[in-house]
């Protein structure tokens, strides 16, 4: 059997990939609103990654619903606290402040917050350890729908 003189024919070269081996972290625009698909159920986590900017006074993450703010959680970088509240039917309810830790929120630093939603309450942590908890004021989980992340921060990931 003599060999073919015709080559099989080529496939053409793919493209160059043109996108970097490590992707870009994708870029959040802040404030960032999104929403969360049939509202929030026990035992559902909402991640917040970014990175407070070096000036940062402060900024926060809002669970929503409708014009009521659920669970407002608000580092303050220049009072070095991180104040809970939720604002029902336009009026701000008491704040909570009290920590386990000093401020735990550094300007420059990165960080990831998880809220977890649980039956009772919200628990929050930071960078995987517990930070605190925030009993429920709006209790009807559902209605929760939105999340809202404002301030002085870079935003780097979002998940609901
Ligand atoms: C207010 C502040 C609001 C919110 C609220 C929480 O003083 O203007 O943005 O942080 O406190 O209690």
């Amino acid at each position: 059997m003599g060999s073919s003189e015709s080559q099989p024919a080529q496939e053409p070269e793919p493209e160059p990939k043109t996108a970097d081996p490590e992707p870009k972290p994708k870029a959040y625009p802040v404030p960032y609103f999104t929403s969360i698909p049939g509202g929030l159920q026990p035992s559902q986590v909402i991640s917040v990654s970014g990175t407070v900017l070096p000036n940062a006074k402060r900024f926060h993450i809002n669970l929503l619903a409708g014009s009521d703010i659920a669970f407002h959680l608000n580092p303050r970088l220049s009072e070095k606290t991180v104040v809970r509240n939720s604002k029902i039917k336009g009026s701000w309810g008491s704040e909570e402040k009290s920590l386990p830790v000093s401020m735990p929120f550094i300007p420059g630093h990165s960080f990831k917050v998880e809220i977890i939603c649980e039956a009772q309450c919200y628990r929050v942590a930071l960078d995987g350890q517990h930070l605190l908890a925030y009993t429920h004021r709006l209790k009807h989980l559902p209605a929760i729908n939105a999340l809202e992340v404002a301030g002085d921060i870079q935003l780097t990931d979002v998940q609901v």
